[in-house]
């Protein structure tokens, strides 16, 4: 029989993602509707084992969904994968009268909830990374502002591109995945798009391209490259030598993290977050929520972690055509 869901708690792990304050609110307020009591876990599983922790009810999640960040803050913490600390953090739930916790993050934080609920406290994961690199979801909460944060300064460098006849290279976050890269890619009207699912690090195609474009009258060149691929001061330097183009390096680095959620951001962060509290009062464990085919869904985190999903091949070749 499903244990009785007295308390739960929430925290937020990993990497911050704007839209984690309006999932935090929506987690809190729906585990109070449902007659379930909440706590807030500050910074991650660092946080956890340091034992802070506070109550919180419905006027502590008041006037932050539209705030970036997280209002719990997060942070890494590698020894949260030795056993002994897992341990040690389910009997500190157990001590707090902590039942079930959300744990608002990306793959790695859903390990540490696998490892909690191995040793007894229940818990579901909610999406939340800016990299929309989570197998298991088609949206991640984050994703949306950041591309667009991303997509505005981008359009600010190309403005200053085109007068001085430059070509820049521009490098967006992403980790190991290239969904920023690809989406900013199109939205900016990108020359080149870079990303580590795809790149042949054939740079002598990039030059061919840069000089072509050159004869044809473009002004400037805009390359969008992935954080997994990186290097951008140095690729600068060699296009620059090749092609006789001024070229310029921007990384655009942790402003891609920051600021107000948009709109979509805070729609499926509010709905993730209840749907996770749902869940957890309910008598859940051991899952990860998603969104597929326009529905909210929720996946056992060890198929959530075994999933695959890359670079879908008929966006790639549009981005691609539609660049040249
Ligand atoms: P994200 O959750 O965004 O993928 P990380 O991979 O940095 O970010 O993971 C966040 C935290 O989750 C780590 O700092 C650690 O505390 C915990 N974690 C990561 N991997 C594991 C694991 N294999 N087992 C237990 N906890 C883990
Ligand atoms: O996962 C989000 C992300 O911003 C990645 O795009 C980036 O690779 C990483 O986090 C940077 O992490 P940190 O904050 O530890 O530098």
């Amino acid at each position: 029989m499903a244990k009785e869901i007295k308390t739960i708690a929430v925290m937020t792990s990993g990497g911050d993602a704007p839209g984690m304050n309006a999932a935090i609110r929506a987690a809190v307020r729906e585990a109070i509707v449902n007659g379930v009591s909440v706590k807030g876990i500050k910074k991650g599983y660092a946080g956890l084992l340091n034992e802070e922790i506070v109550d919180m009810e419905k006027k502590d999640v008041s006037d932050i969904i539209q705030r970036g960040g997280t209002i719990l803050g997060t942070a890494r913490c590698p020894e949260f994968k030795e056993e002994a600390v897992q341990a040690k953090a389910a009997e500190i739930c157990k001590k707090h009268g902590i039942d079930g916790v959300i744990v608002i993050g990306g793959d790695g934080s859903y390990r540490g909830a696998q490892a909690l609920a191995r040793h007894g406290i229940n818990t579901i994961g909610v999406p939340g990374t800016i990299d929309l690199d989570i197998s298991c979801t088609e949206y991640t909460i984050g994703f949306d502002t950041a591309v667009n944060t991303a997509m505005q300064a981008i359009d600010k460098v190309r403005d200053t591109s085109s007068s001085h006849e430059r070509c820049s290279i521009i490098e967006v976050m992403g980790r190991n995945a290239g969904y920023i890269a690809l989406w900013c890619g199109v939205a900016n009207g990108a020359e080149d798009i870079l990303i580590p699912e795809k790149y042949d690090y054939n740079e002598q195609k990039i030059i061919n391209n840069i000089i072509a474009n050159r004869k044809r009258g473009k002004t400037h060149h805009i390359i969008i490259n992935a954080e997994g691929i990186g290097h951008s001061t140095s690729m600068a330097r060699r296009i620059e030598a090749a092609t006789g183009m001024e070229t310029r390096a921007t990384i655009l680095g942790y402003m891609q993290r920051g600021g107000s959620p948009t709109c979509k951001d805070r729609f499926f962060a509010s709905m993730m977050g209840a749907y996770a509290a749902d869940l957890l009062c309910s008598g859940k464990s051991n899952r990860v929520v998603g969104h597929s085919h326009g529905e909210f869904t929720d996946y056992d985190i060890e198929e959530a972690l075994s999933m695959e999903k890359g670079i879908s091949e008929y966006q790639y070749e549009i981005a691609r055509k539609l660049s040249l």
